[in-house]
């Protein structure tokens, strides 16, 4: 993760206090025990059982109490409850592209009025994309097969944009990151819901 991002990301929590706030795709809870730690109340939702248990004991470790869901992103119900945050880092674009865009799309409905979203995917560039590009099967635009049952997916700002109707977007910046000495390009993204 950029530093420039995690700085930004503690100017966007400053008002955190008893908020609630949703984790999709929340692992062992880097950002869940972060946001906790500001005060926030956090429901951590991962398909992994065993990373969520991580967290679940990081989390007692610390002294925080984290709610976690085991679910997969496109099945929760974005519609029963609104967050104050919702927070999906470096985790959507391990779905289809088609799919993932459904899911931000419906991330507006779930956000209160004025709720803000944190947000990392892969950019459609650089030479993780290249790498994947050529070779592995594409299954869509800038979703390729990595194992039998996995995909990996990059995004354009365009369509990260079309996807966030009724946001307002504070930050939208293409970043390297270096990952297991593979460089990747990442889009990191603030934005806030206007409206109701
Ligand atoms: C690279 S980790 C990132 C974890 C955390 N957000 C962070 O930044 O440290 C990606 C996470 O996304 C989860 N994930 C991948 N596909 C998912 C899906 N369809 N539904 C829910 N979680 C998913 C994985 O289990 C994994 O914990």
């Amino acid at each position: 993760m950029s530093d420039n991002f995690d700085v930004l990301i503690e100017q966007y929590t400053a008002d955190g206090g008893g908020k609630i706030v949703l984790d999709l795709g929340a692992g062992e809870g880097k950002y869940s025990l972060k946001l906790a730690r500001l005060g926030f109340r956090v429901l951590a939702v991962d398909l992994d059982t065993e990373r969520l248990e991580k967290l679940r004991e990081q989390a007692k470790r610390q002294g925080f109490d984290i709610q976690t869901q085991q679910s997969d992103v496109r099945n929760f119900d974005l519609t029963k409850q609104q967050y104050d945050f919702i927070v999906a880092v470096n985790s959507l674009h391990f779905l289809e592209k088609s799919e993932a865009l459904d899911v931000i799309r419906r991330l507006h409905g779930a956000l209160r009025a004025q709720g803000k979203l944190l947000m990392s995917v892969h950019h459609q560039s650089g030479k993780l994309f290249e790498h994947y590009k050529s070779h592995n099967s594409m299954i869509e635009p800038g979703s390729f097969v990595i194992s039998p049952d996995k995909v990996i997916s990059f995004f354009t700002e365009d369509e990260i944009k079309a996807a966030l109707k009724g946001m307002k977007i504070d930050y939208l910046g293409v970043e390297q990151f270096t990952d297991q000495s593979k460089n990747q390009n990442v889009i990191y993204l603030l934005a806030r819901k206007i409206g109701n």
